[in-house]
């Protein structure tokens, strides 16, 4: 099911924009200063200048933050499930009504196109809270007959590639189950997260049920090690998220992660090609790749491989690269310096490996952190750029002939997150999603993403849902 969060109108200036040149921790529902002064830049990736000082969250600041919402737990837990739901309905509208001035500062911070945050990132955050703020009173329907209690506190953590999405679909839930929480934005995205408790705050909820720390990763083992919380979530890398299974064990805590992925986006010859041209851009270009599900290795059935390529070139060299701020652009700036580097490393080893790369000719900005749309073909199985997450703009090309062959190389990867298939056929579809190892697949659409909906991987990309009923299974303990 797919609808239309377009909400906005576009935000065509950045000039009304309020932003704080330092920003303290939300705890408490109080703004305080990092108890021994440490603060970190966030700064524009499409420009490289400085937008604020950030708040680095210590131990003293992790211990505050688990205080606050462990003190909080009796009040927000025993209200009414209706009572609950009235506030977080208020956090929605909120984000609604701030949408245009959320879509600005998340591209100015993250670096992806303003039409992908206007039109997805911010209309889908406030859908999520307006889907769990409409559980909050109905769990004993969804849960029929059995008893249940939410966890007590969550420490979640979170990525930087959709900032407020990502903190919309871990606070949400939470709140419904009755939880109380502890959230970690990434270092280069904290600004929409520090804006939304400016929105938890002006919808009243009762202090320290939502508290918002910044910080880096020592900042997040702070947290995942911390006694306090009963859950930890995740989203983020791989490697990241087995230390923080390790944690979980040790702590006998819930976990939910969802880790990286290298989808397999498939295109039958019986497919609508032009459609799938457009899905297969969407898959992977979508904002820079940094996408754990976007649609990173391509298969292409031979008979048609001639006609999709050059389709697929043609539409390349019509991509726009550039200003996020532009309501034309359709890749924006790569997120991170560090990230940056970690793409070109790829193209470095996907020629050394010897495939072919093929990269529009386009005017990147001399400021900034940019990466051209990119494809490889000549790919084999076994090479790197075909097994490991990239994280970027950047394509692998294999082909196949059978439906068997597909579904053995599609699943040959550590991963299991998500996949494509493009076909006129019903029967390939359902044999397709019966057989691929993934947690969701798309029939002849790509990335589309709904609060109803469960999403989560197999394997290394790893486990739990979010979103949906199920998302609500992962704040709760059933008797
Ligand atoms: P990361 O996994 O290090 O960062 C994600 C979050 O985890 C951030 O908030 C970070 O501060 C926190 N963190 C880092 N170390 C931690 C620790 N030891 N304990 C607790 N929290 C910790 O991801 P990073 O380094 O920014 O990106 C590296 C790669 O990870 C990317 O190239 C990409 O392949 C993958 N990635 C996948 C994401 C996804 O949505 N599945 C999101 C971000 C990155
Ligand atoms: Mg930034």
């Amino acid at each position: 099911m797919t609808k239309d969060w377009n909400l906005s109108a576009a935000p065509e200036s950045t000039s009304h924009i309020q932003l704080q040149s330092e920003y303290g921790l939300f705890i408490g529902g109080k703004w305080i200063k990092p108890s021994d002064g440490s603060y970190f830049d966030t700064s524009n990736p499409a420009t490289e200048k400085r937008i604020a000082s950030i708040a680095l969250a210590g131990k003293k600041d992790v211990d505050a933050a688990f205080k606050a919402a462990d003190h909080a737990f009796d009040g927000w837990s025993s209200l009414s499930g209706a009572e609950r739901g009235k506030y977080i309905f208020r956090i929605a509208r909120i984000i609604q009504e701030k949408s245009r001035e959320f879509a600005v500062i998340e591209s100015m911070d993250g670096g992806k196109p303003i039409r992908e945050s206007r039109d997805i990132d911010i209309p889908l955050a406030a859908a999520h809270f307006f889907y769990y703020a409409g559980w909050a009173d109905k769990l004993d329907y969804v849960f029929p007959g059995r008893k249940m209690r939410p966890l007590g506190v969550a420490a979640q953590i979170i990525p930087w590639n959709f900032p407020l999405l990502m903190a919309a679909w871990k606070i949400a839930p939470a709140l419904a189950c009755g939880n109380t929480v502890v959230l970690k934005p990434a270092e280069t995205t904290s600004l929409t997260a520090l804006k939304l408790a400016e929105v938890i705050d002006e919808a009243g909820l009762p202090p320290g049920v939502v508290n918002i720390i910044t910080g880096d990763g020592a900042t997040g083992a702070l947290m995942t090690a911390h006694p306090t919380p009963k859950k930890l979530a995740f989203t983020g890398s791989t490697e990241v998220g087995k230390q923080i299974y390790k944690a979980a064990i040790q702590g006998g805590k819930k976990v939910t992660l969802e880790l990286g992925g290298k989808a397999a986006n498939i295109i039958f010859d019986d497919a609508p090609i032009d459609a799938a041209v457009e899905g297969i851009i969407n898959g992977i270009y979508f904002n820079q790749g940094h996408v754990c599900c976007a649609g990173s290795r391509l298969f292409v059935q031979e008979t048609v491989y001639d006609e999709v390529l050059a389709k697929l070139k043609r539409r390349m060299d019509s991509l726009i690269v550039g200003d996020p701020m532009d309501k034309n652009t359709d890749i924006g700036a790569i997120n991170s310096k560090a990230q940056l580097k970690t793409i070109e490393r790829y193209l470095k080893l996907g020629s050394e490996e010897g495939a072919e790369i093929y990269q529009p000719a386009c005017n990147l900005p001399e400021k900034g952190y940019w990466c051209k749309p990119t494809l490889f073909t000549n790919v084999a199985q076994s090479n790197r750029i075909a097994q490991e997450e990239i994280f970027g703009p950047v394509l692998a090309i294999q082909t196949f002939r059978t439906i068997e062959e597909v579904i053995e190389k599609a699943n040959n990867t550590p991963y299991g997150l998500s996949a494509g298939v493009w076909t006129d056929k019903g029967s390939k579809i359902f044999q397709l999603t019966k057989e691929l190892k993934a947690g969701v697949v798309w029939a002849n659409t790509y990335n589309k993403f709904d609060p109803t909906s469960p999403f989560g991987g197999f394997k290394e990309s790893g486990f739990g849902r979010e979103g949906g009923i199920h998302g609500l299974e992962a704040y709760l303990s059933f008797d």
